[in-house]
């Protein structure tokens, strides 16, 4: 099977994400070729170091590169100033002449860590991205959005700062869980209904290929996805106009959901599908999308296996939660709309009753 090479276009720090099947095991012999370093500090944690970190140690070490390791929990509590506090201090003590990079080998929670943590270690050294989830290998990972929570949100603390390489071997996505694969599939609906009917209509009728984790199908949406996300970022690396808001999509009602449900109820990709649903309404309301339309994307959300309903969440609660949101300006709400599959459109002002009239109607 071919490679696929998309690229984030950012100049001098630009930077290759590479699609294959089986590509892991030759992941070592491409990071020495980008010569970031001697010394590899792997973050993953303890399942998927046993699945897949093993080999990659074995392969950077056959390719001379030291290698240290850093086992983080699997939840959210691993993006938390506990871990970083925890690896920031050992990777110092190990820091004696060392030429030291961060590979993430991970989903989106170790991704956003091992990015974060090489963003301020010594003011910056190079990391690089193995994502192990659908959802990080379509979106988490490329952008260079890193984070950690703190009690008062999510991803509160961050920064922007760019991998060196992405590597998207799709053969890891067939250990995840069906969940997860269904979840990422809410991000990649996500990019169809911003930037391409074409792509909505390909996943329509490939919905079934991906659920069963089919190559040819998976190597598809990872690329056209990547390739999107690359694209917006090239043109706006750093949400400063309007062109990478588009991606959050489906995010400030679906943040919200995820929020008041304290993180534990939704896969991240069920929450925004519930909240492109909700921005859908919004949109048939303000009469910028038809009818006809909405029904499909709720056809292809339902055939993807994600939620249509918010079960067992008060609508104030939700609503609370919105304003936290950090699209909102002062007390300005805002939001992307689509005005057809494919078309976008940014609303401010958006009347706080319109969005509980489209919440209410998905509460179950
Ligand atoms: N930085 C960004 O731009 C961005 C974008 C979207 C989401 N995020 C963040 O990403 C996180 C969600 O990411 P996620 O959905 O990947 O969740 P995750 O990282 O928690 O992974 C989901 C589960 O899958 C397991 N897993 C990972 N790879 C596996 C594999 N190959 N086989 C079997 N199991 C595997 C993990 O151990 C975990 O239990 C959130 O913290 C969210 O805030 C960041
Ligand atoms: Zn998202």
């Amino acid at each position: 099977m071919k490679l696929i090479i998309n690229k984030v276009r950012l100049g001098k720090r630009s930077y290759p994400i590479i699609i294959g099947k089986n590509i892991l095991p030759v992941a070592a012999k491409r990071i020495k070729e980008l010569k970031l370093g001697t010394d590899a500090i792997i973050i993953t944690n303890s399942f998927l170091r046993k699945k897949y970190g093993h080999n990659l140690v074995k392969n950077l070490k056959a390719n001379n590169l030291t290698v240290k390791e850093f086992i983080v929990p699997d939840t959210e509590k691993a993006k938390s100033f506990i871990q970083i506090n925890k690896i920031l201090t050992s990777i110092s003590e190990y820091d004696k002449d060392k030429r030291l990079f961060v590979i993430a080998l991970g989903g989106g929670v170790v991704g956003d860590l091992s990015g974060f943590i090489a963003s301020v270690y010594r003011r910056g050294i190079p990391y690089l991205q193995i994502p192990t989830t659908l959802l990080a290998q379509i979106d988490s990972s490329i952008g260079g959005k890193t984070a950690i929570n703190l009690t008062a949100g999510k991803n509160l603390i961050g920064a922007f700062y760019q991998p060196r390489l992405v590597i998207c071997d799709i053969e890891v996505l067939k250990s995840l869980k069906k969940r997860d694969i269904v979840s990422g599939l809410g991000e990649a609906i996500k990019y169809a209904v911003i930037k391409d009917k074409t792509f909505f209509n390909y996943l329509e009728k490939n919905v079934h290929k991906l659920l069963a984790c089919k190559d040819d199908t998976l190597i598809t949406v990872v690329d056209k996805c990547s390739m999107i996300k690359a694209e917006i970022i090239s043109k706006d690396e750093k949400e400063e106009n309007s062109i990478r808001t588009v991606l959050n999509f489906g995010h400030t009602i679906g943040h919200a959901i995820e929020s008041a449900s304290s993180y534990d109820k939704f896969r991240h990709g069920e929450a925004i599908g519930l909240g492109m649903l909700c921005a859908c309404e919004l949109s048939k309301e303000l009469k910028l999308l038809k009818e006809t339309e909405l029904n499909e994307i709720e056809k292809l959300i339902k055939k993807a296996g994600l939620p249509v309903k918010i079960k067992g969440i008060p609508l104030n609660k939700i609503i609370d939660a919105h304003y936290h949101d950090k699209k909102f300006i002062g007390k300005t709400n805002r939001f992307v709309l689509t005005c057809g599959i494919g078309k976008t459109i940014i609303r401010n002002n958006i009347p706080l009753k319109l969005i509980k009239k489209v919440i209410k109607k998905r509460l179950f």
